[in-house]
């Protein structure tokens, strides 16, 4: 599908964007080897969680949804293991590294024979980082050279402790979702702060699980076999897809919005100090603390400057970047990004995708190996941005902040193959539309 942007709009209203995506895949598995059955409302609809709960009804899980929420029948961790003679099973985790990733780390610890595969970008996306620890606890897998399709034979895992060596979130999940299926003590050692979701969730469902503050980062103590408690909770909306819309109503003249209950947790919401500092008007009002920090978050159009980011930043705001940069192009000075070179191995290369999409709308891009330097255009509502037609790479977070930069710029602009969206965030685009004024 094609989108077609007409440019020079305003954004305006009250917004309510998915469930957060990290919250949701966890809730799916987690829910699925409760002891009990959970209940989960506001879980995100999009493909990738889609991905994540057909494979875990074809591991026998009902998953269902009733009275507008999702119910997830869990068999305990003794009920989830009964499978293991079984033949394996096809799991199928199409675009979505997250589902790869986290059930890699939980079939392992089951002993859950599997082959995994995903569609033609997820094929091309390193997966060493999780066969290594795996491969070294005791579990039978294998990989295609470290990518996809990786297969799972069984194993009888041990206690482990393990350094998590890039820092990845969907890594350390997978080495706690192992270690809930290993009788004893492991541990996990983050030297960069990624999201604690999983972690989070954990202790609300009452599991053995102690986090220590470390000289060296952060140290995550797991005892496996103990029967999780099931879930009631309602997920907080996404501020991973919550951003395009920030992003917009920052940089499109005469915008304001307010977005509904979205998810603050510090490991996911430092976009909005970034945001802050290049001078983004933004207002946060807290609601609650649980199942994780939320609120609502008013915007307004403003005039931004250039900002430095990078370091112990990056894991803190990693898929925010794509937005990150459609605005940088709107901001006075530049704006540089350095350390993100994960990025590279997204659902696309994220840097040289964004790097097109600055060229392609007029902005001024320089790439780094990891990361680039934008320069933003000085003068408010004049300066080089065009229309343009962008490819999105098949990537939904590369398609979405190109349409920051459409409705920002003068002319009609098009997006191809925009349909990914629905990666993220199925009726982007219809939400977009609603919500824009000349
Ligand atoms: C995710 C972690 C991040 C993020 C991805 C979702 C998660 O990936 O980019 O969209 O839910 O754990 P990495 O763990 O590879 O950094």
């Amino acid at each position: 599908m094609d989108k077609k942007i007409e440019g020079k709009k305003s954004i305006k209203g009250t917004i309510e964007v998915p469930g957060d995506k990290s919250m949701s895949h966890r809730a799916v598995i987690l829910g699925s080897i409760a002891q009990g059955t959970s209940t989960v409302s506001g879980l995100a609809r999009s493909r990738d969680v889609q991905s994540t709960i057909q494979a875990m009804q074809k591991a026998g899980i009902s998953i269902y949804e009733k009275y507008g929420k999702a119910v997830i029948e869990g068999k305990g961790i003794t009920g989830f293991e009964k499978r293991k003679k079984a033949a394996p099973l096809e799991i199928d985790c199409g675009n979505s590294g997250t589902t790869a990733r986290l059930l890699i780390g939980l079939f392992s610890g089951a002993g859950f024979p599997a082959r995994f595969i995903g569609d033609a970008s997820l094929m091309k996306r390193p997966m060493d980082r999780v066969v290594d620890p795996i491969s070294k606890i005791g579990v039978q897998i294998t990989s295609n050279k470290g990518y996809l399709p990786i297969e799972i034979w069984g194993g009888a895992p041990a206690p482990f402790d393990y350094t998590i060596p890039v820092a990845s979130a969907q890594l350390k999940t997978a080495c706690l979702f192992a270690a809930l299926f290993i009788g004893g003590s492991s541990v996990v050692n983050e030297i960069r702060e990624t999201r604690d979701h999983t972690e989070r969730m954990l202790v609300l469902m009452d599991a053995d699980i102690k986090t220590r503050n470390t000289l060296q980062g952060k140290s995550i103590i797991i005892s496996g076999r103990r029967e999780l408690a099931p879930l009631d909770i309602t997920i907080p909306r996404d501020i991973s897809s919550a951003v395009f819309f920030i992003a917009a109503a920052l940089v499109c003249p005469s915008s304001e919005i307010l977005l509904k209950n979205v998810l603050l947790n510090p490991t996911r919401a430092h976009i909005l100090e970034v945001f802050k500092r290049m001078g983004g008007n933004i207002e946060v009002e807290l609601i609650d603390e649980l199942p994780e920090l939320h609120g609502n978050v008013r915007v307004r159009s403003s005039s931004l400057k250039g900002t430095v980011v990078g370091g112990v930043e990056i894991p803190l705001l990693i898929d925010e970047i794509p937005a990150l940069a459609a605005a940088a192009c709107f901001a006075k000075g530049e704006t540089a990004v350095r350390g993100a070179q994960e990025l590279r191995v997204k659902e696309s290369d994220r840097i040289s995708g964004i790097v097109d999409m600055v060229r392609g709308f007029g902005s001024k891009i320089k790439e780094l190996d990891d990361g680039f330097v934008i320069t933003g255009k000085t003068k408010p509502d004049k300066g080089r941005s065009v229309p343009a037609k962008f490819k999105s790479f098949g990537d939904h977070r590369l398609a979405m902040a190109a349409s920051i930069l459409a409705l920002n710029v003068r002319g009609t602009s098009m997006i191809h193959d925009a349909e990914c969206v629905d990666v993220s965030f199925p009726g982007y685009f219809d939400e977009l539309e609603k919500h824009t004024a000349e």
